[in-house]
């Protein structure tokens, strides 16, 4: 017989803003190997079937099902309850817009942000199909692997100090999304034109460097370089100009 879980789940239905949100206990039995996606699924389909909740891939791929997980945020298909206490408390990610219990919107949010980064190339070149491929180092092509790896699951964002109290900061995922791009030998974008975009408060240096975001990436991402690298990018385009 598994240990007998509690699952603290914050309620809310933002379509009925006269009901407050409230912690809803379930309870359930653990079994082997379980992960929140399957607890969480059980009881949606043994116990109440209008718990919102999101998930796609069940194999930390999507994204889809950041949620605070005793205060940390992180992706439930991921998390195996045996790694819990019994007690466990669940939330959905601040920052995002709330759909619904556990289900929030961080698709407009990482849409907003690719458009406020401008996170294509940008390069003067014409497409000539004729052309051999641009080759590029090594190097170069894992720093772009690297930062490429984000799947906007939010969970740097939701477990951000400056994201929580400023809506406009580009966050750690904004950030390193300007790095690829800064990394990349066919942007010919400028660092005064980088420095537009990102030399501000809202991205980095709105950066109070308590690095949250680097300890919750699941992807684990390294956070932290990435956001060093910008600032001192940033910090030498704003000397110069
Ligand atoms: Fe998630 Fe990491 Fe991307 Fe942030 S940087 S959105 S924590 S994968
Ligand atoms: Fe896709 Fe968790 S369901 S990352």
């Amino acid at each position: 017989m598994g240990r007998q879980l509690t699952l603290h789940i914050l309620r809310y239905n933002p379509d009925k803003p006269e009901v407050k949100p409230y912690l809803q206990p379930f309870k359930l039995e653990e079994e082997e190997r379980m992960t929140l996606f399957v607890a969480l699924n059980k009881i949606r389909e043994e116990q109440d079937p209008t718990l919102q909740f999101d998930f796609v891939c069940r194999a930390a791929i999507c994204g889809s099902c950041g949620m605070l997980i005793n205060g940390k945020p992180t992706l439930a298909c991921k998390t195996l309850t045996k790694d819990l206490p019994n007690e466990i408390t669940l939330m959905p990610l601040p920052v995002f817009q709330m759909l619904g219990d556990l289900s929030v919107d961080t698709g407009t949010w990482f849409r907003e942000l690719n458009i406020k980064t401008e996170a294509w190339i940008k390069t003067e070149k014409k497409f000539d199909p004729t052309a051999l491929e641009d080759r590029m180092s090594n190097d170069e092509a894992l720093a772009i692997y690297e930062a490429d790896r984000c799947i906007e699951c939010g969970c740097c964002i939701g477990g951000c100090a400056t994201a929580n109290i400023n809506p406009d900061f580009l966050g750690a995922a904004g950030i390193n999304r300007v790095a690829r791009f800064m990394v990349d030998p066919r942007d010919e974008r400028s660092e005064a034109e980088y420095f537009e975009i990102v030399g501000t408060g809202e991205g980095v240096f709105g950066c109070v460097g308590l690095m949250a975001c680097d300890d919750n990436c699941p992807m684990e991402i390294p956070l932290q370089e990435q956001l060093a690298y910008v600032r001192r990018k940033m910090a030498l385009a704003g000397i110069k100009m």
